[in-house]
């Protein structure tokens, strides 16, 4: 897809591939930071698919040991509001009992999705478990789940790219743009 292609989808880009590299520097020293014990393991764990270019750059960046873990949840069909309740569609494959766990997520909106995998994997007895996500919309927030960390502050807008998608498309974006109103409008990209 060409560069040009990219824009008759969008209508602003909110964050650049450089602002996204620099918030993902900052959220690795957090990692690091926060997790200072270094004979306790840290599973990072993210989720599909929406974390991938995010997880993918953070463990570059984060210097002690981590372990990565992924999985599925859908609670959302790719469209622009979450549909019905999260389910785990694909679990972990790890036993992270009395392990640290950090959950890696694209977005925090009505912040159900994290909070039912939050609860979920506390009954298996990690050592801890916190969130971290690249955008949160406190906008749309319907629970009070605390987030460990997030790298952007978004508005009430429907955005997509840096694996973010709308109906599966979008994800390879470099950038956070914003979706074009006709798209949502006309329900098809
Ligand atoms: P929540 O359960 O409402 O917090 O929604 C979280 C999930 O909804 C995220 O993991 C995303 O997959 C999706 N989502 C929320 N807002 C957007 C958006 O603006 N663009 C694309 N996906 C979004
Ligand atoms: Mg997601």
């Amino acid at each position: 897809m060409s560069r040009k292609k990219y824009f008759e989808n969008i209508s602003e880009i909110l964050i650049t591939k450089k602002q996204l590299k620099k918030g993902i520097v900052k959220a690795a020293k957090w990692v690091d930071e926060t997790y200072t014990d270094h004979n306790k393991d840290l599973v990072l764990i993210g989720l599909l698919k929406g974390s991938i270019p995010f997880i993918g750059q953070l463990v570059t960046e984060i210097e002690r040991d981590v372990t990565l873990d992924f999985m599925v949840v859908s609670s959302f069909k790719g469209e622009d509001k979450a549909q019905g309740k999260p389910e785990i569609v694909t679990d972990i494959l790890s036993d992270i009992k009395g392990k640290d766990v950090l959950l890696v997520e694209d977005i925090v909106d009505s912040g159900y999705t994290i909070e039912y995998v939050s609860k979920e994997l506390l009954k298996r007895k990690p050592n801890s478990i916190k969130i971290i996500t690249l955008l949160d919309k406190p906008s749309g927030r319907k629970t009070d789940l605390e987030i460990g960390y997030s790298c952007f502050e978004i508005p009430h807008k429907f955005i997509v790219g840096f694996g973010l998608d709308y109906k599966e498309k979008c994800r390879n974006y470099e950038f956070i743009g914003v979706l074009k109103k006709e798209i949502i409008e006309r329900g098809k990209i």
